[in-house]
């Protein structure tokens, strides 16, 4: 089991970005891309593997987002995401933060659950973000992602 030898660590600059994950979580390479210029990537690696990946960026002094957090399919509903969530909230704390947000979409019913699960409050709405920042049309569980549903959490 994964749950034993784990390493959630920084992804050091040199490195290759995980980005067939982050593209789990976020359809735009174009929107992931302009968040990676100002962002700390982490990564859950079994040996050479890397199963989770979670993005964090700096909003202004107390706020930090998790901009992407994606988990390789094959290991969906082990508990990876719950553990991702745990430490970027650890590392936001050790970085002196306040406060950690998150964004999904109004589809997104499973991150929902999840994101409040872990003490995440609804604390805003981007109405039609999804609309106007995207090129396609988004579906998920038979519903458009239409809007942002912003999450945070005081630390
Ligand atoms: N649908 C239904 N329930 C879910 C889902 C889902 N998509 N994801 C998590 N859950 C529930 C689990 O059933 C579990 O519930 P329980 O504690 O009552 O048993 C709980 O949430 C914790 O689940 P984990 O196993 O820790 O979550 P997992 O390792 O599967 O990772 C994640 C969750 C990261 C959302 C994963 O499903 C994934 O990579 N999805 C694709 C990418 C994605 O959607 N990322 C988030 C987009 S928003 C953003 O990036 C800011």
């Amino acid at each position: 089991m994964w749950h034993k030898t784990l390493l959630i660590r920084e992804l050091a600059k040199h490195e290759d970005i995980p980005y067939d994950l982050l593209l789990l979580a976020d359809p735009s390479r174009e929107i992931i891309e302009s968040y990676l210029k100002n962002a700390n990537i982490y990564i859950a690696q079994l040996q050479d593997k890397i199963l989770g990946v979670y993005v964090l960026v700096p909003i202004d002094s107390k706020i930090i987002e998790i901009k992407n957090i994606a988990v390789d399919s094959n290991f969906h509903g082990q508990g990876l995401g719950k553990l991702l969530l745990q430490d970027a909230s650890n590392n936001a704390i050790e970085k002196g933060f306040k406060s950690i947000s998150i964004g999904t979409a109004n589809s997104s019913i499973g991150q929902l659950y999840l994101y409040q699960q872990q003490g995440f409050e609804i604390t805003n709405i981007k109405k039609n973000f999804f609309l106007e920042n995207y090129k396609d049309p988004i579906y998920e569980n038979g519903l458009q992602c239409k809007h942002m549903i912003i999450l945070s959490k005081q630390l």
